[in-house]
């Protein structure tokens, strides 16, 4: 994509808060003096996160990602060559921050249809994100993909997940017993000197691996290799998603928040956190961008979501993330944001051009109920209901804001991706956590390895054992 400096304007992703304001809201709404009164916390999350730029120490490495990587990105972009001539299928095999990115991105940059297409409108081969060890979805991938056909982008940090490393062994055998060389088929992405796929790698006489920086955690590195080989793979222009990235962390630079549109949505749920709105829905209005709700989820959930803060004091602090599609759901979870509990903010994304217009002809004349839908686009249509479903919350009270991407294409995907990594940034200085670990998930992790038996977790197996259901209580 050439990016001229007018058409990287055109394409700037915005972020409307109207809705959240008691000018529109009254007295459910935010008002200026209480943003007025949080700006000290505001310029003093803002200059935590400016000052710790990239600190490995701190895993705030992702705030560079979009500036130190050139050499990869060529070393990525003619590895994708090779994968496209090569093989009919790409399969990432990880789960968590090594999965969802790959997952959303696809999504969002790729036809929806994309694997049903024929191979000479594909850009890649087909693409499968097995993010789960549910024993069906396995097998019936196997169904569908021929092992020795297919390269697999074996995701993993620690390359201690026990989901990952299972599927790992399954499709190593697999290709063990095809005859074939395990590491022609397979890429490893994972840490940069720890972990056993170094290990494996070693072992099975050099896999080609990249490498997710020791600074950037799982779900912050979307941008990194772990995100950047699948969308090359696909044809995604990931230079111009980096360049995105890059436009949104210039738009952020003030420590005003009224002028850094992260600083703004972070410093709004904030405020609308502490007064007990603990649910966070994220709306988009497309399908395209349905899974960024599922990556946003995890950045936001396993971020914020912590019981102490960084001196030590009990805390319990967090937003349970939401996934809503708009217009899907419209015609179901929109009652309950209307009228139920005052307990959300509901973020709308919002698409300004729709790729396709998709023309609604003219008929059932007779039928007013129906008649007046002709001659309109269906993009229209969208874009009425958003429009719609917002004037309806806004009117019942309810919190809400819009971030728009004027249309979805790479650029304005990764400014989108900064912009919810900076607002959790953000988000996570403000109330003084460790926005960067994830104890809650790693103690289910420990739970997992002490039940199928890895050695040194014995204590943990007994007491795992004790806790079995009490018959008592099943009826
Ligand atoms: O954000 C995180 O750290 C987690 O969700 C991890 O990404 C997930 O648990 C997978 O871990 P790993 O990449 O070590 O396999």
């Amino acid at each position: 994509m050439k990016l001229t400096e007018s058409l990287r304007k055109e394409l700037r992703v915005t972020v409307d808060y109207t809705n959240m304001t008691d000018k529109y809201l009254g007295d459910k709404g935010i008002s200026a003096k209480t943003l007025d009164s949080h700006k000290k916390l505001a310029r003093a999350a803002h200059a935590y996160v400016s000052e710790n730029r990239g600190r490995d120490e701190l895993f705030m490495g992702w705030t560079e990602l979009p500036y130190n990587q050139s050499a990869i990105v060529a070393d990525i972009l003619a590895t994708a060559k090779l994968i496209r001539r090569k093989f009919d299928n790409f399969v990432v095999l990880g789960i968590g921050g090594s999965a969802l990115g790959p997952a959303m991105a696809y999504t969002a940059l790729c036809h929806l249809h994309y694997n049903d297409l024929p191979k000479s409108k594909r850009r890649g081969p087909k693409f499968f994100v097995e993010d789960n060890v549910d024993p069906v979805r396995m097998k019936q991938l196997l169904d569908v993909i021929d092992v020795t056909k297919t390269c697999f982008n074996v995701i993993s940090k620690s390359g201690a997940t026990s989901e990952t490393m299972a599927q790992y062994l399954i499709i190593s055998d697999l290709l063990t017993k095809a005859g074939v060389n395990i590491k022609e088929n397979v890429i490893f992405t994972t840490d940069a000197s720890r972990g056993n796929l170094i290990k494996i790698s070693e072992e099975l006489g050099g896999v080609k691996r990249y490498v997710l920086p020791d600074g950037v955690g799982g779900r912050f590195s979307e941008l990194s290799p772990v995100g950047l080989l699948p969308a090359a793979v696909l044809g995604i222009d990931i230079k111009s998603l980096l360049k995105g990235a890059a436009y949104m962390d210039k738009l952020c630079k003030s420590p005003d928040m009224r002028k850094n549109p992260a600083l703004m949505c972070a410093t709004l749920q904030y405020i609308a956190m502490q007064d007990g709105k603990n649910i966070g829905v994220l709306m988009p209005y497309s399908d395209n961008l349905k899974y960024v709700s599922d990556w946003y989820a995890q950045l936001w959930a396993e971020s914020l979501g912590k019981n102490v803060t960084l001196d030590g004091k009990a805390c319990h602090v967090g937003q349970t993330p939401v996934k809503a599609l708009g217009v899907t759901d419209q015609h179901s979870q929109v009652q309950l944001y209307t009228e139920g509990p005052f307990d959300k903010v509901v973020t709308f994304l919002s698409v300004g051009s729709y790729k396709e217009k998709t023309p609604i002809p003219h008929g059932c004349e007779n039928i007013p109920d129906v008649a007046f839908l002709g001659g309109h686009t269906m993009e229209e249509l969208i874009k009425a209901e958003n429009k719609a479903t917002a004037y309806a919350l806004t009117k019942a009270g309810r919190l809400n804001y819009t971030i728009c991407l004027p249309e979805i294409n790479e650029f304005t995907l990764g400014q989108l991706l900064y912009l919810f990594e900076l607002q959790t940034a953000y988000a996570g200085a403000m109330f003084n956590i460790d926005t960067y670990n994830q104890p809650g998930v790693e103690a289910g992790k420990k739970a997992t390895f002490a039940l199928l038996g890895k050695p040194g977790y014995d204590l943990q197996k007994r007491d795992l054992n004790a806790a079995e259901a009490d018959p008592a209580y099943i009826i």
